[in-house]
This record gives structure tokens, C-alpha cells and sequence, in this order.
């Protein structure tokens, strides 16, 4: 069946549903959702919505989090293979072992992970809010998981604290190389190079600015200059020429082609026939509920 922004509206509304979706969705997914943000915004979107059902146009651990966060409400996804490589990026084996080794200890893990790692953790993180909860928590010592990218960029400005990292990054960030930036800046003199913190430490050092894809986006509106290398994946661009109709913008990273699995036929699919659905065990909600309500808390 085609659908068409309309007819997803008058199913929306049929069904109590409330769409959610990722900056890095297809435009047609943003362009019909209720909440477009960062991650660290769609989790608490989902503890606020009173509608009954909610679907994520996100990656597979961002329907999850819906769920665990709000697990009365049916969480749907447009296509329930939507994964995130690095998520899997930690394993069990890895944060015993420095659980055994290591005193005074907590296991930070970034929202990007299966619901099982969150649940071996002490607290989540997100892009926006992981330098102000390393801070702000008691222990002197960190094992963040899975993304070593964002636990470095965290690290360096945590330094009255101990990292250890289990190695893992995100295909997309990893992608782009100091080189790339610096060719993109060369074509580009004028443009301010925004980058999210995934990206690895040198890209991260030829940038003039990162954060999470809300940050980039706030300052890409509050920046005096006129032109942007966007060092994130490309979805963003969408609300960054929404906001900023005046500026220009030049993708630099590849599409992550699971975000990309949310298309208009997808949604308007799993609204009409309930498929798509998150289902976790109650004790695994139980589990990795405690640290994501735990983030939540000590962002605030
Ligand atoms: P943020 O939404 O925190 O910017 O993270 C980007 C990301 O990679 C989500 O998969
Ligand atoms: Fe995961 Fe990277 Fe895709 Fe984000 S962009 S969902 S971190 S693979």
C-alpha cells in the first residue's frame, strides 16, 4: 500500500500512536513524526507520551529504551532489523572482569547498547550528557562502553578520573579520517567544521566544534558563519536547513544505512497492522530500567 504523510496522520490519530524519530531517519520519517531529536531527547519523550502506542524511527536499542522506560505503552519500530553495529561493541565477559580487578568502579554505557549490557551497568549516557554524569559520579574509576570515540572525547575532560574502554566505535563516525576533513576544509575555507564526538580523536581535533547532533544543530542556528562541514551522519541536515534556510551545509560522513530502514511504507505498516513490536522479557525491563532512569536523573 502507498502512504502518504496524510494518510499516516489519520492513522496516527485512529491508532492513539505518537511517532518518534532520530535526526538520522529518512526526511519522510522526520517530516511526520511528533518528536525529532537527539537520542538523550526521544528517551525522555518516551517517558512523557500518553498515547498508547509509540513508534521508533530510530535503531533497534532506541525501541528498546522506549519500551523500558515506558513498558505499559506497545513500542513499534518500522523495521525491527534497524541495528546499531556498535551497540553489540561490549561483551559480559569484559566488564566482569574489570569489575573483579578494578575497585571502586562504575560501568558507564553509552544509550547505543543492547538492553542486556545496559542492565550489567550503573548508569546510561547519551552524546549530550555523558561529560556531566562521568563527573558527577562517585567513583574514581570508569570502564565506559562500547564507544572508545566518545569515552576519550569524555576522558579528556574528566581528568581527575580513570578510563578503560572495551574498544568499541560506530561504523559511520569511524569512517571519516583526518584527511577527508581536511580535504572537505581545503574546498571549504570559510565553513565552521561541526563533529559529533564519535568521530575519532583526530577528526575530532580538526573540528571547531562538537556535540551531539542537538548541539551541532543549536549551534549551527546561534553561529555567525554561513557555512558548515557536518561531520555526523547526514540525516541531520534536514532539520539544520529547517532551522537555518539561509546557510549551506556539506555532508561529510556516509548515511548509516540502518537509520535509513524507517521509510514512509514501513511506518505507515506497522501503524496499520501493530507489527514491528518491542518485546522484552520483565525482568530485562526490570534490569536496564535502573540505569537509564539513572541517567535521566543525574542530567537534569
Ligand atoms: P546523539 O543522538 O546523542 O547525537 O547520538 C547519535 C547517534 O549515533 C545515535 O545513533
Ligand atoms: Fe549506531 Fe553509528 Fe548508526 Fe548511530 S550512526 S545508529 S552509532 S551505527
Amino acid at each position: 500500500m502507498e502512504y502518504t504523510a496524510e494518510k499516516i496522520r489519520a492513522l496516527k490519530a485512529e491508532k492513539d500512536a505518537v511517532i518518534l524519530a532520530h535526526y538520522y531517519a529518512p526526511d519522510e520519517a522526520q517530516a511526520v513524526a511528533d518528536y525529532v531529536g537527539d537520542s538523550f531527547y526521544l528517551a525522555k519523550a518516551a517517558t512523557e507520551t500518553r498515547s498508547q502506542t509509540i513508534v521508533f524511527c530510530g535503531v533497534h536499542f532506541m525501541g528498546e529504551s522506549a519500551k523500558i522506560l515506558n513498558p505499559s505503552r506497545r513500542v513499534l519500530m518500522p523495521d525491527l532489523t534497524a541495528d546499531c553495529a556498535m551497540a553489540h561493541m561490549a561483551t559480559e565477559e569484559q566488564i566482569k572482569k574489570l569489575r573483579a580487578e578494578v575497585r571502586d568502579l562504575a560501568v558507564v554505557c553509552y544509550i547505543n547498547s543492547t538492553a542486556r549490557l545496559k542492565s550489567l551497568s550503573d548508569v546510561c549516557v547519551t552524546s549530550s550528557n555523558a561529560v556531566k554524569i562521568a563527573r558527577a559520579l562517585p567513583e574514581k574509576n570508569i570502564l565506559f562502553i562500547p564507544d572508545q570515540n566518545l569515552g576519550e572525547y569524555v576522558a579528556a575532560q574528566v581528568p581527575e578520573k580513570n578510563f578503560y574502554f572495551s574498544g568499541g566505535y560506530c561504523p559511520v563516525h569511524a569512517h571519516l579520517t583526518e584527511e577527508s576533513v581536511l580535504a572537505a576544509k581545503a574546498a571549504h575555507p570559510a565553513a565552521e567544521v561541526l563533529t559529533h564526538p564519535e568521530c575519532t580523536e583526530k577528526v575530532r581535533a580538526a573540528s571547531d566544534f562538537i556535540g551531539s547532533t542537538a548541539e551541532i544543530i543549536a549551534r549551527a542556528e546561534k553561529s555567525g558563519a554561513a557555512e558548515f562541514i557536518v561531520c555526523t551522519e547526514p540525516g541531520v541536515l534536514f532539520e539544520l536547513r529547517r532551522r537555518c534556510p539561509g546557510k549551506k551545509f556539506y555532508p561529510a560522513a556516509p548515511e548509516c544505512l540502518d537509520m535509513k530502514r524507517n521509510t514512509l511504507a514501513g511506518i505507515g505498516n506497522c501503524l496499520a497492522s501493530g507489527s514491528g513490536e518491542v518485546v522484552l522479557e520483565e525482568a530485562d525491563i526490570r534490569a536496564a530500567e535502573r540505569p537509564l532512569r539513572r541517567m535521566l536523573e543525574l542530567a537534569k
